[in-house]
């Protein structure tokens, strides 16, 4: 029987830093609003980056850092909301920049959900034992796909990357999965709504912008991811000081106290770090998680156990429990 664990860990932020602050000359808003409702304080904005410039950067680390070579990689996956195009893939594109040629690869789209999916996905790829390593990335520049005249969207998101290297491994790191998604509710968050073109259908609109009812995704967060998260944890049996740290979808600040609270998990054990980076979608779990590994919180020795949790557009949600 395969396992798989995860061996490395690597981000990459573009290096324009805009702060609240900054947004406030370029629309009616304010720290104190913006700060007080989600907790962001600044977020990285690309200026001349594309996501898989970003998801590239963050590549090249995994390889380097784990001394494996580009050939060595059997897939690559990019969970994104803002490719640089449908097609060639992000992947794709990372593919060739890295050399990986030996590699299959392709996007996956579930939102803030992107690198938990993946990164489920990944796993299985390993336990069937017909692979051994690949890269499982989260990358956006989610500015481009944001109507800047916007206020009550325009403050919440950033741009970055984040990802793993996964590798065969002896045993059992991947403790309990539970991935869900409700279609139904699909409209309370869209963006990049492609309509009908052709000379041969009825045109449609297009609605090229990210769009959200904000109540709407806050209500979800708090009453079915908690909940998910709940039945997981008592399905497999799992306490809250079997868990070192909760690492959420860094969407907001206040769901994330909400959240805890339900719950019933010491809020000390959730990581944070959307002041930074704001809402960076499938990005936000993996840079979160390779901050955390970069400042010694998460020891990545094998002694700790994660929750890592992503929730989103489609609407989609899921979690791991993961050994570190
Ligand atoms: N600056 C100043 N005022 C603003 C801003 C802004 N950036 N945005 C909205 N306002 C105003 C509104 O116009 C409104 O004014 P009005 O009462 O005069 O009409 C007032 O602030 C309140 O607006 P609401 O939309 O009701 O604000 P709310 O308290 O719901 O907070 C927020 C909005 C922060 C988005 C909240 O709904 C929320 O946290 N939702 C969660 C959704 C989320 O985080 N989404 C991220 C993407 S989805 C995901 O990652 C899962």
């Amino acid at each position: 029987m395969a396992f798989a664990k995860i061996s490395q860990t690597a981000y990459y932020v573009p290096e324009q830093i805009v702060t609240n602050d900054d947004l406030s000359k370029i629309m009616d808003t304010s720290d104190e609003w913006i700060s007080s409702r989600t907790g962001i304080k600044e977020r990285h904005i690309s200026r001349d980056q594309d996501t898989s410039d970003l998801a590239t950067r963050v590549a090249q680390q995994l390889l380097e850092k784990s001394a494996s070579q580009p050939e060595d990689l059997d897939f690559i996956i990019v969970a994104t909301i803002s490719p640089d195009s449908m097609m060639p893939s992000t992947a794709a594109r990372v593919q060739a920049n890295i050399g990986a040629s030996k590699a299959f690869t392709y996007d996956l789209t579930a939102a803030c959900s992107g690198f938990i999916f993946a990164l489920a996905t990944a796993e299985k790829f390993i336990k069937s034992g017909l692979y051994q390593k690949g890269l499982v990335i989260g990358a956006e520049v989610l500015s481009k796909t944001i109507d800047w005249t916007d206020r009550r969207t325009a403050v919440l998101f950033g741009d970055g990357a984040g990802g793993v290297l996964l590798e065969a491994a002896q045993e059992e790191h991947f403790l309990a999965e539970s991935l869900h998604s409700d279609g139904s509710r699909g409209q309370s968050l869209t963006s990049s709504q492609c309509g009908l073109a052709s000379p041969y259908s009825d045109k449609t609109e297009n609605h090229p912008f990210l769009a959200m009812d904000g109540r709407a995704i806050f209500d979800f967060a708090i009453r079915d991811v908690s909940k998910s998260i709940k039945t997981l944890m008592e399905e497999g049996q799992f306490s809250e000081q079997d868990l070192d740290y909760v690492l959420l979808h860094q969407a907001n600040i206040r769901i994330l106290d909400k959240m805890a609270k339900k719950i019933g998990i010491d809020r000390d054990k959730f990581l944070a770090n959307m002041m930074h980076y704001g809402n960076t979608s499938a990005a936000s779990v993996p840079i979160l998680l390779a901050e955390s590994v970069e400042n010694g919180i998460i020891k990545f020795d094998g002694s700790q156990t994660l929750l890592l949790s992503g929730f989103g557009g489609g609407l989609t949600w899921g979690s791991l429990i993961v050994k570190i």
